[in-house]
């Protein structure tokens, strides 16, 4: 090997060290620090955000239907240590007073928390919806978000689904909440300051073969009352318009549904097939 082909080689390489340093350089001091100034503004985005949700629902008059049990009664915890001024309705006192006892043994954090109240009245009642919406704005002043959560599941065919029953469900899970929210809606526009909230099933948009009036238990695919409830107090604070809190299938069929209603319903015929074979078997 000649000395000069050794001096090209030291001088490749010490080029391409060089470049090797040029590109660490590019990337310790322009593309770092801009990664970490993204983060860091994204971090800041975040505890703001939290910060404004909280106060969103710290001190706000919250409804909640449905309060005795699964979703309803998660809510209520959550909200209640978020500091929202609670509005606890169902139609078992003993079970809501049980409910407020365990509310004020609950550890307290740096929040401050409000004594809750109670309103007893069955949903399926309109006049009795009309005088506990009364009760509500005399015990409260006014109502700063309702949360519609009470509702009754069924599942059943059509065909051996009585009227009676599809009344009921409809009088429970639909004209309840509307005569509640009617009747709490006027001091919400005086008030300058309302928020309603609707829970409700998967089912609500798409239908399902074999379940002719609303829900099934085992569509909630998993997620705790604890981490729903958490989630609707998020989507509260951040006031979303929609969220759909749904395993994979349920989600993809909800979208098929809305783009692509042949397939959705081609799927929905097969799978209506093969549970009646199941059925019949
Ligand atoms: N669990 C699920 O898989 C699932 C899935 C999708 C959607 N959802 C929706 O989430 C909401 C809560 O479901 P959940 O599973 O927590 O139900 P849940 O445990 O059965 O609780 C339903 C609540 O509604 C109340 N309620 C029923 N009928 C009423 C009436 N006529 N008047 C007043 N209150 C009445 C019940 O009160 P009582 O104690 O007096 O009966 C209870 O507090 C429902 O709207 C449901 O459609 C649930």
């Amino acid at each position: 090997m000649g000395a000069g082909e050794t001096h090209v080689k030291s001088e490749l390489r010490r080029s391409m060290s060089y470049s090797k340093l040029r590109s660490m350089d590019l990337t310790s001091w322009v593309i770092l620090p801009i990664l970490l100034g993204c983060f860091g503004i994204y971090s800041l985005f975040k505890v703001l955000q939290k910060l404004r949700n909280s106060a969103y629902v710290q001190d706000a008059v919250v409804v909640i239907t449905g309060a005795t049990s699964g979703l309803g009664k998660e809510c209520v915890k959550v909200f209640y240590k978020a500091g929202a001024q609670l509005v606890l309705c169902g139609r078992n006192e003993e079970i809501l007073k049980d409910l407020i006892t365990e509310l004020n043994q609950m550890r307290k954090g740096s929040i401050q928390t409000h004594k809750p109240h109670m309103v007893i009245f069955d949903l399926a009642d309109i006049e009795a919806v009309t005088s506990a919406a009364k009760e509500i704005l005399q015990l409260a002043g006014k109502v700063d978000i309702l949360i519609n959560n009470a509702g009754i599941s069924y599942r059943g065919t059509i065909l051996n689904t009585k009227i009676s029953v599809d009344r009921m469900i409809m009088d429970t899970n639909y004209f309840g909440p509307v005569a509640l929210t009617k009747a709490l809606l006027p001091s919400m526009i005086t008030n300058k300051r309302g928020h309603i909230v609707t829970i409700s099933s998967v089912q609500g948009k798409i239908s399902i073969p074999f379940r002719s009036a609303l829900m099934d238990k085992s569509t909630a695919e998993g997620r705790t009352p604890e981490e729903v409830a958490n989630i609707v107090l998020r989507a509260v604070g951040e006031r979303s318009k929609e969220v759909l809190i749904a395993g994979i299938v349920p989600t993809v069929a909800v979208y098929l549904r809305a783009l692509a209603p042949k397939i959705f319903f081609s799927l929905m015929a097969a799978r209506a097939r093969k549970e009646r074979k199941i059925k019949d078997s």
